[in-house]
């Protein structure tokens, strides 16, 4: 076979890497994503404007690069993608550190000190192009004031991007304004504090211009009205999926600022759906990958899923590492998850009723109704702590207290919701008693023989075969269970 080496011609490679597709906030994600990987734990970024002349610039206290190092990792794909990488490393594609900082900007500079030796490497796509040759500067450009000193200790890494034209519109007529430079950072600056949050609970610190980022857990985590659902484990390949559902509270359970803040950058609608995490660092979020709509209902429920960097291939993770693809594999398991949660958020919304965790109340709840549940069967019953319940009860004397609550439990029993359930359950069963409909059917009697009704057996299993959800059941039947179970105590 006959062959020649081909180099790609430099100018238009680095135009065509400009456009992967990166935005600002995926950009610095990227580049963070590299000093975690360094293991730094302070990240500092700053952002300044200067007329539309500006530079980001990252400073993190990470491992550094020596002057090799620093050789290697400002070539265009400087590690392959199919690499076992560390444990926890974020990176992958060898790409990240220019094709990030040239979507924001015409020129990097990084200066690294490792063991207190300092190494510098600058591309400037202006020089590149007009050359046309992969040429890459070993020297600071004399027009950039950068000085070693930004890096405190004996390792660390600053990352400089200038000549932003993609991102402030350096060069170009349309220079955006100091208030919209800084509202975008502003913007950046939340999305940090989602896509890295986990990462921010543990000792890393990252600050932008000053400001330490607060994480902004999408979960509520610590908000006690939080439903956490079960975590399931998927496998995958022989690799490990956790899955770990959450059901927020009813909105009525926040006041208006609480409100906005859970709503996150995108609204609340927009919030529901999966998840994903990579290693801890959040790669995509709200998003059902079409197996639902995002219907204001279901906009209570948040899946976290995670998977680790070994699993990178089946869930198709792009080079800027904000989209992946559900594997078809875990596909079913995952949208069987996201119907079973989907549906409790549709029930609190519809009956403003809040998922309690077994046997717990919370007490001054304004909800009328609350969802009980065990493992097997879950029911909606009144709220006996409702503050307006509370005041009535303790202007009543004990005879009408005792009416009230028993009516009180009537409703309960009769309640649409409860009973729908219980006819889905006789569709299924047909003529069988199942045990869930038995104890309704003695609750029932109980009650209107201990309310001092004078109701015969007859009159009292007609009135329970009307009841919807029980017609399919006979009366001779319903007769049978009452003669049998009720308190023999009780005389018909
Ligand atoms: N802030 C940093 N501190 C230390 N090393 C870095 C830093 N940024 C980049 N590197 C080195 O440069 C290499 C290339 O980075 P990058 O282009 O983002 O690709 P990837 O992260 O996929 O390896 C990294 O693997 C790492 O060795
Ligand atoms: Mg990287």
């Amino acid at each position: 076979m006959n062959e020649v080496t081909t180099q790609p011609s430099a100018a238009p490679v680095i135009q065509a890497l400009r456009s992967i597709g990166y935005n600002s906030q995926t950009a610095i994600a990227d580049l963070i994503d590299n000093s975690i990987d360094a293991k730094a734990l302070n990240i500092s970024l700053e952002f300044s404007y200067n007329e539309g002349n500006g530079s980001i610039k990252i400073i993190d206290n990470g491992k550094g690069m020596d002057d090799k190092e620093l050789q290697t990792a400002m070539t265009i794909g400087s590690k392959d993608p199919r690499d076992r990488r560390e444990r926890d490393e974020l990176g992958r594609f060898g790409m990240g550190l220019k094709t990030a900082a040239f979507s924001l900007g015409k020129r990097l500079t990084v200066v690294s000190k490792k063991d207190s030796k300092v190494s510098v490497r600058c591309w400037d796509l202006d020089h590149v192009s007009e050359k046309n040759e992969w040429l890459l500067y070993t020297s600071i450009p004399e027009d950039i004031s950068l000085s070693f000193d930004e890096i405190q200790g004996i390792n660390g890494t600053v990352v400089l991007i200038d000549k932003l034209d993609r991102f402030c519109g350096y060069g170009t007529k349309n220079i955006v304004k100091s208030s919209s430079f800084y509202s975008k950072v502003n913007r950046i600056q939340k999305y940090l504090e989602l896509v890295f949050h986990v990462l921010l609970e543990r000792e890393i610190l990252i600050e932008i211009n000053g400001n330490q980022l607060l994480r902004w857990n999408p979960f509520l985590e610590g908000n006690p009205r939080c439903y956490e659902g079960e975590v399931q484990y998927l496998q995958l390949n022989g690799k490990k999926v956790v899955v770990t559902p959450y059901v927020l509270p009813h909105p009525s359970t926040f006041n208006k600022k609480e409100h906005r803040e859970a709503g996150g950058i995108k609204g609340w609608r927009d919030h529901q759906g999966f998840y994903i995490y990579r290693e801890d660092r959040l790669v995509s979020f709200g998003d059902w990958f079409g197996l639902f709509p995002k219907d204001a209902i279901s906009e209570l429920v948040r899946i976290k899923v995670d998977f680790s960097n070994e699993a990178d291939e089946e869930w198709k993770l792009d080079v800027k590492k904000s989209t992946v693809t559900i594997p078809e594999d875990i596909k079913e398991a995952l949208a069987a998850i996201a119907k079973y949660y989907r549906q409790l958020s549709q029930e609190i919304m519809l009956y403003r009723t809040r998922a309690s965790r077994t046997g717990e109340k919370v007490k001054g709840s304004l909800n009328t109704w609350e969802l009980q549940s065990d493992e097997n069967i879950s029911n909606y019953v009144l709220n006996r702590n409702h503050p307006v319940l509370m005041h009535i009860l303790k202007e009543l004397d004990d005879g009408v207290k005792r009416k009230l609550n028993l009516y009180l439990k009537l409703i309960e029993l009769g309640s649409p919701n409860n009973l729908l359930k219980t006819e889905s359950m006789v569709k299924q069963e047909r003529q069988t008693v199942d045990e869930s409909q038995r104890k309704t059917i003695i609750e029932y009697a109980e009650i209107l023989m201990n309310s001092g009704m004078d109701a015969s057996l007859d009159q009292i299993s007609e009135s329970i075969s009307l009841m919807s959800g029980f017609e399919s059941i006979e009366i001779h039947t319903i007769k049978d269970i009452l003669q049998k179970e009720v308190d023999a105590s009780v005389k018909f």
